[in-house]
């Protein structure tokens, strides 16, 4: 399903000046007195490399000025969305009903770097820039000779790092004059950080928060009620997609595509009312290289370059946030990190999904985009991360898998909920469901370095907190947890409706 294209993500660029390999000399010096790797930039001074061990492990960095756009650089352009009804590319002023035109712009956008604003910069600076931590414990707890460095999302007022995308999107709706927005939200964070945003900027916010997640998460619902959002179980019967969908099921579990439809229908049917989307489009994957361009800076201030970056899947936002910046780097040869996105088995798109045009949501209301995709109509089993029960995967980061500039894996929920343990135990922190899968590809392959004495160097991103999951918790603790697995049947029948769109 994946062509690799003239180089593949495991094997060493030519050109690169960053070799993964490690004599064993260096690996004994090492224990004295760390070898510095060349680091990202490569034009540290003696001065730049004290200050570096002084900031190691610090928040001295600065906040970044621009959002990094990968589409500048890469070799071959992502195909663009379709009309729904048309199959031609959308134009600008067909998604106006739906966002503002500064993230209309952003959306098309081929820029390289786009500035921050002031008053959103201002914002970030309530929690920017996130640590990175080195999980030292972890390591010792693994007994791996892998350094293992996080970048922790969930010191936001979210928990998570949705609020590095809500802010601006808020803004920006703000600015122009925008009086309510809408969304849906899967586990709740992206409904939070919604929230949180328009108490912010005084705009009204309403989410349509997935069933299965509504029931198993109230205090999410809660903390959205506190930040002043209105807030319905999805599906509901305050639009048409979702009666429609309760009348064929009415115990829907709901999904992320359904969720989407109601929001989108109220936005499109109310004047004042735009969307607002917590992943999967450009401009939301934008917003979150923030994460990325920190960390590269981090990773310099460590000595480190990583060897590996993981992150989890569910549309892709924290994997591009944190991603998109090191493939900038590697397009141009300065470092060769494998970089691998992590999904759940039960919604496994890049790794089982088909690339092909569909649509965002389940009614078909959105643009066709071309992505890794279940279906539109996929109803995921209702797994505890509820922001990875998405049926697609971002465009953006399915044509650089498409190119072979990362790679997927898909892992069940036990597996993840073992390593979120570990890792709870060993650094403390209680990770989100979602980024338990990142956590549980980490401790996967820190475990193959101690069978072949590597020293990897792998970056993860803990993209949020668990604190009010604890219910998964408490099922994986008692014993009762088990694995949804995916059914090829159940796919088969979704792929069926797949829009038919010319190659
Ligand atoms: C903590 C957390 N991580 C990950 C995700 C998945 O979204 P994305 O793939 O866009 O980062 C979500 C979505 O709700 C989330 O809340």
């Amino acid at each position: 399903m994946t062509s690799h294209c003239f180089w593949s993500a495991t094997s060493p660029l030519p050109s690169s000046p960053l070799s993964n390999t490690h004599t064993k000399v260096e690996e004994k010096w090492r224990g004295y007195f760390p070898l510095k790797r060349k680091p990202l930039h490569l034009r540290l001074s003696n001065a730049g490399r004290a200050r570096a061990a002084l900031n190691a492990d610090s928040k001295a960095i600065e906040i970044p000025r621009r959002w990094y756009n990968l589409i500048a650089d890469l070799p071959v352009k992502p195909p663009p969305p379709l009309h729904p009804k048309t199959f031609e590319p959308i134009k600008p002023e067909d998604l106006s009903p739906l966002f503002p035109d500064e993230l209309i712009k952003q959306e098309a956008s081929s820029e390289r770097f786009i500035d921050i604003p002031d008053e959103v910069i201002d914002v970030y600076k309530l929690w920017r820039p996130t640590p990175l931590i080195r999980a030292k414990r972890l390591e010792k707890l693994l007994d791996t000779p892998a350094r293992i460095y996080y970048k922790y999302e969930g010191v936001s007022p979210a928990g998570s790092h949705k609020p590095n995308t809500a802010v601006p999107q808020v803004w920006y709706n703000a600015k122009e004059g925008v009086k309510n927005v809408v969304t849906e939200t899967g586990a709740g964070q992206w409904g939070c950080a919604l929230a949180f945003a328009c108490s912010l900027f005084d705009l009204g916010c309403e989410v349509w928060q997935v069933r299965a997640s509504f029931d198993q998460k109230p205090y999410r619902r809660l903390m959205m009620q506190t930040w002043g959002a209105k807030v319905h179980p999805s599906p509901s019967t305050v639009t048409g997609a979702g009666r429609d969908i309760l009348q064929m099921d009415p115990s829907s579990p709901g999904s992320l595509g359904i969720a989407i439809s109601e929001a989108v229908e109220v936005a499109a049917m109310n004047l004042d009312t735009k969307y607002c989307l917590g992943s999967v489009l450009n401009h939301v994957l934008l917003h979150q290289t923030v994460i990325g361009e920190e960390c590269i800076k981090q990773m310099e201030a460590f000595g480190e370059t990583p060897d590996l970056i993981i992150g989890c899947t569910g549309g892709g936002s924290n994997f591009a946030g944190l991603s998109f910046p090191f493939i900038r780097e590697k397009l141009h040869g300065r470092i060769n990190p494998v970089i691998r996105a992590v999904e759940p088995a039960a919604c496994p798109s890049l790794t089982k999904g088909m690339y092909a045009y569909d649509y965002g949501d389940t009614a078909g209301l959105t643009p066709l985009m071309k992505m890794h995709t279940l279906g539109h109509d996929f109803i995921p089993d209702p797994i505890h991360a509820g922001g990875l029960r998405y049926h697609g995967m971002a465009p953006l980061i399915s044509h650089v898998y498409e190119q072979g500039f990362m790679e997927a894996i898909a892992i069940p929920q036990i597996e993840c909920f073992q390593g979120a343990i570990k890792f709870a135990r060993s650094e403390g922190l209680i990770p989100a469901p979602e980024p338990t899968h990142a956590i549980a590809a980490t401790i996967r392959e820190a475990l193959k370095c101690r069978e072949t004495g590597e020293a990897k160097v792998i970056l993860t991103a803990l993209c949020g907190h668990g604190h009010f999951d604890l219910p998964a918790y408490e099922k994986y603790l008692q014993g009762n947890m088990v694995d949804l697995s995916f059914s090829e049947e159940k796919i088969q029948g979704s792929l069926a409706n797949i829009p038919q769109v010319a190659a």
